[in-house]
């Protein structure tokens, strides 16, 4: 059975401990955090492995996580280095979103398999985590060997591994923060536009949570451009200088236009040329 050894012991790094000792398929060697009382109970939560608090007692094992806050993986890696931890040939990763591979250097240079595994969760609640993570996608990058091995071990937890292009790691988490964060803040300019416009409070749910949602399953099944609707789409030259005449003072004119140059693009040729360079005039 393959080893597992866990450094940080925060919202991933206990629940994917917990996961892989629950899996059977794992045996959790080294548990390791800096501070022994919150250790303790996060040991308590994982239910195997041995605590450690000291990089230097750590085991030889065949996996090793690096489960701490992105900008310490790097003096992680090169604590382990320094400790000539990772035996050759073991696999050294961390569960950054953006961050890559060569977070690990100092360990790739002794030898070790480095890579990224990004489960796509919210780790927020490691009880809840444990529980509902069947089926997260988990995005692997690094070396061949390496992603090879964790594949399996995402799915020893109930992942679906999958892999990214090489250096592909910045994009896909600016995809995800898009597709995550810009969503809230476009929620956020609706809201603002609507109360501007006298929509009662407890009527912003539901008149803009059921358009959205319509709105987005619509672009999700069909694809964004047969869901594409509105005034852009339809080359509606007066709707948009309304939409700019109201913005004007509100803050939210230059996302509208970047947004509004986005949809020209992605309407392509079903706007009319003439239409198209004067929608563009107005959202620069
Ligand atoms: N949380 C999520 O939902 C989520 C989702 C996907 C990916 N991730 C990734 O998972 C990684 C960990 O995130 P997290 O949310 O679990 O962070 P977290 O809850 O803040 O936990 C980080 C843990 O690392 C420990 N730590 C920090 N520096 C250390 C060091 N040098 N040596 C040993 N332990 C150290 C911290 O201990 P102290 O208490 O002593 O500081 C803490 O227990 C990050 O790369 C993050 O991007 C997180």
């Amino acid at each position: 059975m393959q080893t597992l050894t866990v450094v940080g012991l925060g919202r991933l790094g206990r629940s994917v401990a917990r996961l892989a000792a629950l899996s059977g398929a794992y045996r959790l060697l080294d548990v390791m955090g800096r501070r022994l009382p919150p250790l303790e109970e996060a040991r308590a939560f994982v239910g195997a492995g041995r605590l450690v608090s000291d990089i230097r007692q750590l085991a030889p094992a065949d996996l090793y996580l690096l489960a701490v806050p992105d900008a310490a993986i790097a003096s992680c890696a090169r604590a382990l280095a320094a400790a000539g931890v990772a035996p050759e040939g073991s696999v050294v990763f961390h569960a950054s979103g953006v961050g890559d591979a060569s977070l690990l250097q100092p360990m790739a240079e002794q030898g070790a398999l480095t890579a990224s595994l990004h489960p796509a969760f919210s780790f927020a609640d490691p009880g809840r985590a444990v529980e509902g993570f069947a089926g997260t996608l988990c995005a692997l990058e690094g070396d061949e060997e390496a992603c090879r091995r964790l594949g399996a071990f995402a799915r020893a937890l109930g992942g679906r591994p999958f892999r990214l292009a090489p250096g592909g790691k910045a994009a896909y988490h600016a995809g995800l923060s898009v597709a995550s964060n810009f969503l809230v803040a476009l929620t956020e300019m609706a809201r603002q536009l609507t109360a501007r416009a006298g929509v009662p409070p407890e009527l912003t749910q539901p008149l803009l949570g059921g358009l959205m949602r319509q709105t987005l399953d619509n672009a999700l099944e069909m694809g964004p451009y047969d869901a594409l609707t509105g005034p852009i789409l339809r080359g509606d030259i007066g709707t948009v200088e309304r939409h700019l005449e109201v913005l004007a003072d509100t803050g939210l004119l230059p996302a509208y236009r970047a947004l509004g140059r986005q949809v020209v693009a992605l309407a392509g040729d079903r706007l009319q040329e003439p239409a198209r360079q004067q929608l563009l005039s107005l959202l620069y």
